[in-house]
């Protein structure tokens, strides 16, 4: 939902001040970027970026970090050494122990920490209780596998400068790490992927005490005794430039943001000094650049230091609740995740930046045409990255591929997969801020039936409180909250009610005087309970980041606690940046207290995931025995997010730009290994026009997380209000989605498995076609080979699809074969009532074809298989299904079906195995007796070869079994392919099976 509407206090200032500035739409725009910072309004951004300028701009720098050659040691899998940082002309030294690690999936793991810091020994200012060591529990919350060293990781080259350690699967990668200065080159294959300090942008701020200076003095003597570290001195003249606020800057280092830093009305106090991490990661030989989400721009990442159509700003990671926020742009958003994976022709390599705290990425491109090893004469372009977070240690994984594939197994093997949703999950939902009361909730689950639109999902924003205090009932509007969750329940659909991480602060509030009693808010710097500013007014923050609060949180979901919840209740975490309307950039100041006493700086990119967290394990125990996979969205979040629910993509804007920048945003989630993600559908705040919700809808059909959603202020839009033709357009959307419902949850499947996103961006399929690259507004979804272009301007009636490969596609709807070319576009006719939808040759998918209200209703339903073969009809087909019960954990145990499907046009044969090998003759591979019923109904070919004209039956065999199914064929017509139809096919779907169509 929403940051400040105008309800909040904060906003109506604002309207206030602008209004006297600019007319309607314009003040959106300067509030978003006011409220936020920029690089050089962040003291230890504008201080690295300096350092960088000066390093790239020297003739002759060279970076003054080296490894103590005595220090180095190399140990079953993994490197220990001490990293010297020199720190002024006399040679003084800080010592930073390092350790690279070789992992046994193969990927490198690059770790830097600070002695003195991590030894305690250091002073804190303002007599602050936080932690003074760097904040090394990142892991703990992130990391959940692949850690195991490569013990057979082995020092390959030795001499006094550098060292080669030979790693991964047939010890075909190597990091050649270099003493003097410190730096790392990993390899593939013998070829440099990635180069850590090539730039010897390197920048570990070390502990140092504040020295209170005397009075101001002139100007001259100012600076005596002052340029101490000869790395950083020099970079004064840059950042004196850089520095808007201190006009003139001595010569010496920028201390102004040191000891303390002020943004709007806040300061923060910053007891620990300048503690920041930076380094230069340098892709080689690589073009492109994905990840870091989110951000509303481009799949592939823009460079950031200026230039034509490059941003002028860094990519920023620091979760905020970003008011209506600017498209093209890098600047934060509600959720982070440091994982980037630059891609070139057949190769992908990627890093993950382990860090919490405020972080920072420049990213910039440069032509390499003299490299030696380069075949032929065109140039190579390289993507220098410049990593830069406030606090933390340092702590990068990297992974050399060689596959898009690769490289999502192997983030998703640290930092977990996607859960595997309950299956209603990935049907529609329908949201709006909000349903006034039980009684408009009924009507509008009862309206949708009339208007044939299936929906799994109806959504309660915070209007449904007692003034705004969580788990509590609005009595007059919600008087029976069961009644209405019964009458949900009767078709299967869910109810999902928000609950948000600030707790009001008021008498006669339960959860609020617990939260005090025993102690489990957020603390601010003094050490006392924190108390801002949100929906409720004055309000405490639940602190996710201690055990003892979580297990408080998990009380309170109980169903005797939270009265008017039942079984087919779930949540909706929002404002959990945490979002402080009163706070600096509407969240936390840094030197709040969270569990541990660690800095809210240190864990601020931590926070909503630690909460979601919670609350995901508190509806795992709502009731003994009682154990489903439970669903629960979140608006902020970091690595890990994906292991406990979906994201949506925050409060974007009723108009055409926001409806196109979604699938990009939802692409790069997909590549970030966290999937599960959608935009809000019609556009959160403003009045779409029935055009764009109705294409909004086709294009959300297409969202792994589809919901409809809608400010306070909006007109309602229900999708059945929109009148014809829309009503019926959008519907169909709907059901298309529902139809294609299995082929969903098989790609949540994978996604589950393995990492794989849900929706694929054309690099991911085809890695070796470079026109491709850059697409980020089209996609396949799953393993189904069905490619979407949504329609996203406004009154276009068609839409160019790239073609990637020489395969045959079919339009979905009318089995029209589209005259494409490898590497061309195609112009496909797409007036309103068309969804742009391209099947590929070579797939077979599954869909349910009889229209239900909700996915519940669907779950014995038959099957359709569709089979699109290539032209001559003699190409292989394959695919897959996956479907289990849909809710329990019981898959885990292995009840499920998961089928391998197989057409071989030589042999014109269909067939069923299990997709893992499974015996299933002899193990138990289906799950539940009724499932064993479920059939295969109807089976498409689509591009049926054309000697099966005249055939009037097929030969089934299943189970022993055998039986003739009647097929329909229809010829190839003015551009239609032929297609065959085979009804009643009959075998199980969980069984093998083969249709024999010779
Ligand atoms: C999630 O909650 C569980 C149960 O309290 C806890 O063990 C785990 O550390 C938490 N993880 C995250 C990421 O918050």
């Amino acid at each position: 939902m929403h940051v400040s509407g105008p309800t909040s206090s904060r906003w109506t200032a604002y309207l206030g001040l602008l209004s006297a500035l600019s007319a309607a739409f314009a003040p959106a725009v300067a509030v978003k970027e006011h409220d936020f910072k920029k690089c050089h309004q962040s003291g230890f951004c504008t201080r690295n970026r300096a350092f960088a300028d000066h390093a790239l701009a020297a003739t002759s720098w060279q970076s003054p970090y080296s490894i103590a050659p005595e220090s180095a040691e190399f140990k079953d899998g993994q490197y220990h050494a001490v990293i010297l940082k020199t720190i002024n002309d006399s040679g003084d030294t800080v010592r930073l122990p390092i350790t690279v690690s070789f992992l046994e999936s193969g990927t490198a793991r690059v770790t830097v920490d600070e002695e003195k810091r991590q030894k305690r020994e250091i002073e804190l200012r303002h007599d602050s209780k936080a932690r003074k060591e760097r904040y090394n529990e990142a892991e703990q919350w992130v990391i959940v596998g692949g850690t195991a060293l490569d013990t057979a990781a082995k020092v390959d080259y030795e001499d006094k400068t550098q060292l080669t350690v030979k790693y991964g699967p047939s010890s075909k990668f190597e990091a050649t790490i270099k003493l003097s200065p410190f730096s790392i080159d990993f390899k593939r294959d013998g070829a440099t992927q990635i180069k850590f300090n090539d730039q010897g942008l390197l920048n570990v701020e070390h502990w140092r005490p504040k020295i209170e200076k005397p009075a101001p003095a002139p100007e001259s003597e100012k600076q005596e005794g002052e340029s101490s570290e000869s790395a950083e001195s020099a970079e004064s003249t840059e950042s004196a430039k850089a520095e808007e606020t201190k006009e003139e800057e001595p010569k010496g280092e920028d201390e102004s943001t040191w000891w303390e830093e002020t943004f709007g009305s806040n300061t923060d106090s910053k007891p620990r000094g300048p503690e920041s991490v930076a380094l230069d990661i340098s892709f080689v030989g690589y073009e492109h650049v994905y990840g870091i989400p989110s951000h509303a721009g481009p799949l592939s990442l823009k460079q950031t230091r200026g230039g034509d159509g490059n941003y002028q700003e860094p990519y920023r990671l620091y979760n905020a609740d970003v008011f209506e926020y600017i498209l093209d742009s890098p600047m934060t958003l509600y959720g982070a995740i440091p994982f980037m994976q630059a891609h070139r022709k057949d190769s992908s390599v990627g890093v993950f930046w382990l860090n919490a705290a405020e972080t920072w990425i420049d990213i910039t491109k440069s032509k390499d045409s003299k490299n030696p090893l380069s075949l032929g004469t065109k140039s190579k372009t390289n993507t220098h990255t410049h990593w830069i977070s406030e606090s933390g240690l340092l702590d990068v994984f990297v992974f050399l591929g060689p596959t898009p594939k690769d490289l999502t197994a192997k983030y998703g093997e640290l930092t977990g997969t996607t859960a595997m949703p309950e299956e209603f999950a990935l049907g529609y939902h329908q949201c709006r801020w909000n349903y006034v009361s039980d009684e408009d909730v009924k009507d509008v689950d009862r309206k949708m039936d009339k208007f044939g639109m299936p929906y799994d999902v109806i959504w309660l924003d915070i209007e449904y409180t007692d003034e705004k205090k969580y788990f509590t009932w609005d009595k007059h509007m919600f008087a029976d909250p069961i009644g209405m969750g019964k009458q949900l329940d009767s078709h299967g659909r869910k109810l999902v009610t928000i609950i948000d991480p600030h707790i009001k602060n008021t008498d006669n509030y339960p959860v609020v005087a617990e939260l005090k009693s025993k102690d489990l808010a957020v603390k601010n710097k003094e050490g006392n309970i924190f108390e801002g500013w949100c929906w409720p007014g004055s309000s405490h923050w639940v602190d996710a980041f201690g055990p003892a609060a979580r297990e408080w949180w998990a009380s309170l979901f109980k169903y005797d606690r939270f009265k008017g919840t039942m079984e087919n209740t779930w949540i909706w975490n929002d404002m959990n940046e945490p979002s402080v309307f009163n706070g600096p950039e509407t969240t936390m100041p840094k030197d709040n207290l969270h569990h541990g006493n660690w800095e809210h700086r240190d864990v601020h990119n931590l926070n909503g995931m630690t909460f979601q967290n919670a609350t995901y394990h508190a509806l795992q125990t709502r009731k003994p025995g009682e154990l489903r996979r439970p669903f629960v969205l979140t608006r902020a979040f970091f690595a890990g997010s994906q292991r406990v629910g979906a994201m949506w993509t925050g409060d974007n804007q009723a108009a055409w730009d926001h409806l196109q920048a979604s699938i990009p945003m939802v692409l790069s989630q997909g590549i970030s290994g966290f999937p599960f993600a959608g935009a809000d559908v019609g556009g959160f705040f403003g009045n779409p026009g029935k055009d764009l919700l109705t294409r909004w809808y086709q294009a959300g059909a297409f969202y792994p997380f589809f919901r409809g959603h809608a400010h306070i202020d909006a007109r309602r839009r229900e999708p059945y209000l929109a009148g014809e033709p829309y009503t019926t357009i959008i519907a169909a959307a709907l059901r298309l989605r529902y139809s294609l419902l299995p082929s969903w949850y098989t790609a949540f499947r994978h996604a589950h498995i393995d990492g794989t996103p849900i929706i694929k961006p054309m690099f991911y399929t085809h890695p070796a076609d470079e026109a491709g690259f850059a697409l980020d507004d089209q996609f396949f979804v799953g393993t189904t080979g069905l490619l979407a272009k949504p329609v996203t301007e406004e009154g276009k009636e068609s839409v160019d699809v790239w073609i990637p490969d020489d395969e045959t596609y079919y339009d979905y709807f009318t089995y029209q074969v589209v005259p494409t070319a490898k590497g061309k576009s195609v112009t496909l006719r797409a007036p309103l009532e068309k969804i742009p939808l391209l099947m590929r040759g070579g797939h077979i998918f599954a869909r349910r074809d009889t229209p239900r209200r909700s996915s519940a209703l669907m779950k014995w339903d038959p099957y359709t298989l569709v089979v699109v073969l290539g032209k001559n009809g003699a190409a292989k087909a394959e695919g897959d299904l996956y479907a289990d019960d849909g809710e329990s954990y019981e898959f885990e145990k292995g009840e499920y079906v998961h089928r391998r499907f197989e057409f071989d046009g030589a042999r014109g044969v269909l067939e069923s195995s299990d997709f893992e090998g499974r015996d299933c003759a002899t193990k138990k591979c289906a799950w539940m007796d009724q499932m064993r019923e479920v059939t295969i109904d109807t089976v498409v070919i689509v591009g049926a070869p054309a000697k099966w004209a005249g055939k009037k039956t097929v030969h089934v065999e299943n189970q022993g079994r055998n039986w003739d199914a009647r097929i329909e064929y229809t010829p190839a017509a003015e551009g239609r392919a032929a297609f065959a139809v085979v009804r009643k096919m009959g075998a199980r779907v969980g069984t093998d099976w083969t249709v024999d169509f010779s």
